[in-house]
């Protein structure tokens, strides 16, 4: 039996919960995004790893010829290990180990978004122990706030996150004297699931203004970053199963005014790999309380956080019943109350056994799952490698 594009028999075989990946959806999503970048030549995607390291996503998207944007040392080898070429690795994060970036420097890969001048400072200094020069971009804080989940946006002025606005000349400055740095542009990001497009409008013009200021003063621009941030219709699985690429990039290319060749990065993590992933788990038990019915999976916060962590919604299907709906708090095991998927869901009258798919779960699930409670890591599975 297929319930959607779910093959539920395939399922009840498997121990549950796990992560099952639609590998046909993740390749259209890829092939619309190589249609989008076709018609902007001078646009180039890196997939953030953040979102989802699965060897087989990442070599998935690494066969695509997309690069990969990575946030801390582990994920440059794993980029690297899963065939993400070292010129096509770009490396952000607030927190670079000296091991990290050591490692990073003798891979050769393309770019360390620098978000201090003291870890520009250590970058240089490492590089001359290693006789090499390091690429370097300038993570701004465009402080262009984001209509978004607070705990997910990053572009405001005071944050820990890359160097503001009226510092900026300073560290370009010291970037252009340091020896053992090159200075290759400027990289933004201003939050995650951002679905209002203005926001991304309010970067350009941030950027174009910035542009300008810098062109002023004949400081160099190098090349652009602008981040990821694309969101997805979490509530709609079903029907916008690929984010909306063509308005995001639009929105770029109508509002971005750059030199000539002036190339610009993207760093897309959600909206490439949230829709392709759902948790599949079982109904534990049906449980009748006072007012509220629970369903009671076997799933939980540690194979997917979202919900608990930001108050996130996840659509919850009930993949081995058809029949009438029912109201179900969907919840899992684990000892603390948060522990809840979705509160007062409609769901396909649930039994204990049923088969549950927790979806748009391809981003920030696996990649950020726990072992809380003494849980094991959640194993994956592939669309297209069905035990
Ligand atoms: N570039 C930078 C510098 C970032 O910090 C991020 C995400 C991305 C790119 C990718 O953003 P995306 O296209 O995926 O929105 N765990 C949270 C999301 C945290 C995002 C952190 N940075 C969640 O589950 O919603």
């Amino acid at each position: 039996m297929l319930k959607g594009n779910f093959p539920v028999e395939s399922f009840e075989k498997i121990k549950t919960p796990f992560y099952y990946y639609d590998m046909s959806l993740l390749r259209r999503t890829l092939d619309r995004v190589k249609q989008e970048l076709a018609k902007s030549p001078d646009f180039v995607l890196h997939y953030a790893i953040k979102a989802n390291a699965n060897p087989v996503i990442l070599s998935t998207i690494s066969s695509a010829g997309f690069g990969a944007d990575c946030v801390s040392g582990g994920e440059v080898r794993a980029a690297l290990s899963n065939g993400f070429r070292p010129d096509a690795v770009v490396f952000a994060g607030v927190g670079k180990t000296d091991e990290d970036i050591l490692f990073s420097l003798k891979a050769g890969i393309a770019r360390f978004n620098v978000e201090s001048v003291e870890e520009l400072e250590v970058i240089d200094s490492l590089a001359a122990s290693l006789n090499l020069i390091a690429p370097v971009s300038l993570r701004v804080n465009p402080d262009v706030g984001a209509h978004t989940n607070a705990k997910i946006t990053t572009g405001l002025s005071e944050n820990k996150f890359g160097i503001n606005y009226e510092q900026l000349d300073s560290v370009l400055a010291k970037a252009l004297k340091l020896k053992n740095v090159e200075y290759k542009g400027l990289h933004f990001h201003i939050g995650s699931q951002i679905l209002d497009m203005s926001d991304f409008a309010s970067l350009c013009n941030r950027i174009n203004s910035l542009v300008e200021s810098l062109r002023a003063k004949d400081l160099p621009l190098g090349d652009i970053n602008v981040g990821g941030g694309l969101g997805v219709d979490y509530h709609h699985p079903n029907h916008l199963d690929v984010a909306d690429f063509e308005a995001y990039f639009d929105v770029f290319r109508k509002h971005l005014t750059l030199p000539r060749g002036c190339k610009v990065h993207f760093e897309l993590g959600r909206s490439i790999v949230a829709p392709c992933g759902s948790l599949i788990s079982r109904v534990l038990y049906v449980k009748q309380g006072t007012s509220r019915k629970f369903a009671i999976l076997d799933a939980s916060m540690t194979e997917l956080v979202r919900p608990a962590m930001y108050k996130a919604y996840h659509r919850v299907e009930n993949l081995s019943s058809n029949e009438s709906e029912e109201i179900y708090d969907v919840v899992g095991p684990v000892c603390e109350s948060s522990d809840v998927f979705v509160k007062e869901a409609s769901l396909d009258k649930c039994h204990r056994g049923d088969i549950v798919a927790v979806r748009s779960a391809g981003a920030y699930g696996e990649a950020m799952a726990s072992c809380y409670n003494c849980r094991p890591l959640p194993k994956s599975y592939f669309s297209d490698m069905m035990p």
